[in-house]
């Protein structure tokens, strides 16, 4: 339970899904821990009903593809409490999946807007804070779909195929800071981004069916199973790990 003690971290898209269950198990892990999101209603909940707990959790409206509000809610962050740790730039959109010659300027442009644009703006205004704080870790949210290619969504593939290779980058240039810089890659996990993919689709119960079966282990991962790698990835246990692809799958891209 205090894996994460005195750690000051962020979660951008931390009102449901993936973010949410990273920011309980984080703060149940000793961090003080920053919710980001623009869904106001469920971030300001998780966060009061964390507090509630005795658990240290705040939450802050930030659109991770606007640049001014990253940087101050970063910047609120470390006034508040003084020091920032980690950053999981989790908040990503599925977007359209349509074939490439079908998609439009606009719809191609919001998913690299948020998906990749906001990872950018995360690391950007995030560094200077874990420099001033002696190193740190950051991590961002690639995908299977940054791994592997599959007859779906064109702009999310682009998009997370983009932020694997950026968390490469920005792990070679920060090293010398003794900023670790990661990526994690899960399979189809069980969060509404999902279940909106699968309403898309059509068909939800033969598709859930379908998702599961691509998965070795049988069935479709939950929130906690890649929550459980954010913990490790910010911990002191990981304090040899950079540049490294986190694959949390049940064995979808070991074929
Ligand atoms: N669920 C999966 O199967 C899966 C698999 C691989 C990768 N991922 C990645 O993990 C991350 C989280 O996925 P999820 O399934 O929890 O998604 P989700 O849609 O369930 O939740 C995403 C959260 O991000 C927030 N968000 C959206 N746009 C935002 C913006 N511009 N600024 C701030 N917050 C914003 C949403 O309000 C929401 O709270 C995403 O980057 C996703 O691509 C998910």
């Amino acid at each position: 339970m205090s894996r994460l003690q005195q750690k000051v971290v962020i979660v951008t898209g931390a009102a449901v899904g993936l973010g949410r269950a990273m920011v309980i198990r984080m703060a149940q892990e000793g961090a003080a821990v920053a919710a980001f999101d623009v869904n106001d209603g469920e971030g300001q909940a998780l966060a009061a009903e964390q507090r509630e707990r005795g658990l240290d959790v705040h939450y802050w409206h930030c659109d991770v593809s606007r640049e001014a509000e990253v940087a101050q809610a970063i910047g609120d962050v470390v006034t508040k409490f003084g020091r920032l740790d980690a950053i999981v730039n989790n908040a990503g959109v599925a977007g359209v999946s349509k074939p490439t010659h079908e998609i439009s300027e606009a719809e191609w442009d919001f998913v690299q807007a948020i998906n990749v644009k906001g990872v950018f703006f995360g690391t950007k205004h995030a560094v200077p804070q874990l420099r001033k704080a002696g190193g740190g870790s950051i991590i961002n949210l690639s995908s299977i779909y940054g791994l592997v290619g599959a007859p779906d969504v064109p702009p999310y593939h682009a998009s997370k195929g983009a932020v694997r290779l950026m968390t490469k980058t920005d792990a070679l240039l920060y090293a010398r800071d003794r900023i670790r810089v990661n990526s994690i890659h899960p399979g189809f996990i069980w969060t509404p981004m999902v279940a909106g993919y699968l309403r898309d689709g059509g068909a939800p119960e033969a598709g859930h069916a379908a998702l599961a079966a691509l998965h070795p282990l049988g069935h479709i991962g939950e929130a906690d199973d890649v929550a459980w790698g954010a913990v490790y990835l910010v911990s002191d246990e990981a304090k040899f790990v950079t540049g490294a692809e986190l694959v949390i799958d049940g064995g979808y891209t070991a074929r």
